[in-house]
Order: structure tokens, then C-alpha cells, then sequence
């Protein structure tokens, strides 16, 4: 029970990875704000309360400015104030049909950068102002380990978790020494709804590429989320753990 007594948001909580961050979240203890632009975050809501415990959902496009200040304020008079934001939309323009830099368009990158960079920045700055006052906060920034590992078609994708590490290691120096600790995790290939996309043919190249030969869990990742999310990491800032079966290693 690390997080008895804690608030978490946690964005993209409707799959993936960020279900399984919150659904762990909850089962530590912590009041969950399930946010997602999908209504299927009412389904890991369902789950969470089933098991006994709190969490709400709230269905939100993070990249839709307008309504988003006013859906983190909703969730934190609800739950009360946040101490655990993770961080977890992004997405790259593949699935899209996104081709090779030199055929792509600015319209995609554009997209790719507000869903998978500029949101987390634009909830952070909603949210680490509360967390640098009261003197308490844990923030993940998911990024991926793309950045570190570079693969044709992902150059947007690729542009926008790199500048989510940039972003985190920043933001981590500002408020170090307000109690607030930024983090960013880097997963490899998981075990997720967009990968279970993947051709065999494709799945047989990326497992040569990950040392330990297979893509991860869900439940690999939000095991180190919710350890920089825990009071165990507190003297841990600025830093990008990578979840990928030793793929990426610079
Ligand atoms: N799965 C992997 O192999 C992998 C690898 C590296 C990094 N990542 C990163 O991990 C994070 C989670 O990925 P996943 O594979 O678990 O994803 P997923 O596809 O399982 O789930 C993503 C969730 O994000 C939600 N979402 C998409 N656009 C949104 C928006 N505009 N507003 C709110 N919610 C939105 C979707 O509805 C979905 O529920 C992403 O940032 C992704 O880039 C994943």
C-alpha cells in the first residue's frame, strides 16, 4: 500500500501500459483520476472499483486545450489534490500510414508532437505549479525508447519522446528542491493494442533487436512507474529509466 492516502491522474488509462500503471495504483491504495479520450477508461474504473478500490474516469483528448485545464481541476476537487502524475498519451504517425521523413508531411508531425509532447507539457504546467506549493509530487513522463534506438518512419515520433526526456530532465532541476520529483520511463516494445498489430514478420525483426528476445508487459512498465512514483525513489530526479529487455542501450 505505497500510495494509501495518494492521488494519481493518469492519462491513457483506458489501455496499455496506463491501464495497467493504474490499475496497480489503485490496488496500492491511491485514489485514481482515469483519464482518456476513449469511454473504454470507464471499463478500468469498473475494475479498479470491483477490486475495492476509488478511482474516477474522465474522457478527455488531451490535446484539446479548452477543456482540459478545466478536467485536471474537476478531478482534483474530487480526488484532492494530485501527488502522482503520470503522464502517458503519445503515439507515432506509422499507424497512420506515416512514411519515411523525406515523404512525410508537417500536418503529421505537428500532430504527433502536440499528442505525444506538448500535452504532457501542457498537464504538467496545470499540475507541478500545486505539487512545488504544497511541497509534495511524483511526476512519469512516458517516452519511449525510440528516441535511443533509431527507426525508419519514426522520425516524428522519435523528435517528441526525445523532447520528452529533454522536458522531464528540465522541469526535474526547477522544482528539485520543492519535494517534486520528474521522471521519465522509456519502454521497449510491450505487449499492447498497438503492437498486437504487428505482422509476425515485423515481430520477428523488433524481438532480434531486444536482448532478452520478446516484447514486455504492460505490467513490466508500470512496475517502474510506480516505483519513481513511490516514496522508495525520492531522492531520484531528472532521470529515464528504458523498460525494453536491454533494447536500447547507448
Ligand atoms: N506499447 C509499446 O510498445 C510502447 C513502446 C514505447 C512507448 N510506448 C508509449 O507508452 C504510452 C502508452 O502506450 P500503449 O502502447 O500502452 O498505448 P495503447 O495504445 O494501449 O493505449 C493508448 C491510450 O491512449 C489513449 N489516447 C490516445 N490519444 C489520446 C488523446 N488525444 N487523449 C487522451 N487519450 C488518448 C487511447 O484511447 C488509448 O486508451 C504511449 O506514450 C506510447 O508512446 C509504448
Amino acid at each position: 500500500m505505497r500510495f494509501e492516502g495518494k492521488t494519481a491522474i493518469v492519462t491513457a488509462a483506458a489501455s496499455g501500459i496506463c491501464r495497467a500503471t493504474a490499475l496497480r495504483l489503485a490496488r496500492e491504495g491511491a485514489k485514481v483520476a482515469a483519464i482518456d479520450v476513449s469511454p473504454a477508461v470507464e471499463e478500468t474504473v469498473a475494475q479498479i472499483r470491483a477490486s475495492g478500490g476509488s478511482a474516477e474516469a474522465y474522457i478527455l483528448d488531451v490535446t484539446d486545450r479548452s477543456h482540459l485545464a478545466e478536467t485536471l481541476d474537476r478531478a482534483e476537487a474530487r480526488l484532492g489534490p494530485c501527488d502522482v502524475l503520470v503522464n502517458g498519451v503519445g503515439r507515432s504517425s506509422v499507424g497512420k500510414g506515416g512514411g519515411e521523413f523525406c515523404d512525410s508531411n508537417p500536418e503529421d508531425w505537428a500532430e504527433v508532437l502536440d499528442l505525444s509532447l506538448t500535452s504532457q507539457m501542457l498537464i504538467c504546467r496545470r499540475i507541478v505549479p500545486g505539487m512545488r506549493t504544497r511541497g509534495y509530487g511524483r511526476v512519469v513522463n512516458i517516452s519511449s525508447v525510440s528516441w535511443l534506438m533509431p527507426t525508419p518512419r519514426f522520425a516524428d515520433y522519435a523528435a517528441a519522446k526525445a523532447g520528452v526526456v529533454g522536458f522531464t530532465r528540465v522541469l526535474a532541476i526547477e522544482v528539485a528542491r520543492h519535494g517534486v520529483t520528474v521522471n521519465a520511463v522509456s519502454p521497449g516494445p510491450i505487449e499492447t493494442a498497438a503492437t498486437a498489430k504487428h505482422p509476425p514478420e515485423t515481430r520477428a525483426r523488433v524481438e532480434a533487436t531486444i536482448p532478452m528476445g520478446h516484447y514486455g508487459e504492460p505490467e513490466d512498465v508500470a512496475a517502474a512507474i510506480l516505483f519513481l512514483a513511490s516514496d522508495e525513489a525520492r531522492f531520484i530526479t531528472a532521470q529515464n529509466i528504458v523498460v525494453g529487455g536491454g533494447r536500447g542501450i547507448v
